[in-house]
């Protein structure tokens, strides 16, 4: 069965989609499935295009020994069936990509879209918050409820090494 290609999406692709894509990448390597997924995030807003992940964010993740390779880019149409899953941050990204889909009308080979905070198993919240304008202990707890949702993720993809 071909891989499946997941897209995490938040708005600036600089702080909570790029560290989804980090955190999800090292747990699929420490599976030994880094071959087995297709794995990329973007923005819905194009402000960031091009810069790395905010420095705060990837220093979070290298103290955790996550390593965050993305450069940002913005969510494009083609993306919605260049993926099979989209995993929102927040209700603005959901909105935001549904109404992207509903341009494309009622095609069925479109991606999946839901909120990252779906897979999680020890957090109950509805949305990963924006850590841009807070403090420190706003990027800890998006690396938190991360590592809960790609775990769940991961395991309900049922990938073989
Ligand atoms: P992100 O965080 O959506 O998690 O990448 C943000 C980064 C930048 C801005 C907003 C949110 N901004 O307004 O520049």
């Amino acid at each position: 069965m071909a891989e499946p290609r997941i897209l995490f999406v938040c708005l600036g692709n600089i702080c909570r989609s790029p560290a989804a894509e980090g955190v999800f990448l090292h747990q699929l390597a420490q599976a030994g499935l880094e071959e087995r997924c297709v794995v990329d995030s973007a923005g819905t807003g194009g402000w960031h295009v091009g810069k790395p992940a905010d420095r705060r964010m990837r220093a979070a993740a290298e103290r955790r020994g996550i390593h965050l390779p993305s450069r940002a880019r913005q969510l494009d149409l083609a993306d919605l069936s260049g993926f099979d899953r989209i995993l929102t941050m927040d209700d603005d990204n959901l909105r935001a990509v549904r109404s992207l889909a509903r341009e494309l009308g009622n095609r069925s080979d479109l991606a999946r879209i839901e909120p990252m905070t779906s897979h999680c198993r020890r957090f109950t919240v509805s949305e990963v918050p924006d850590p841009y304008y807070g403090g420190d202990q706003g990027f800890e707890h998006v690396l938190d409820l991360l590592e809960d949702a790609c775990a769940g993720l991961l395991e309900s993809l049922r990938l073989r090494a």
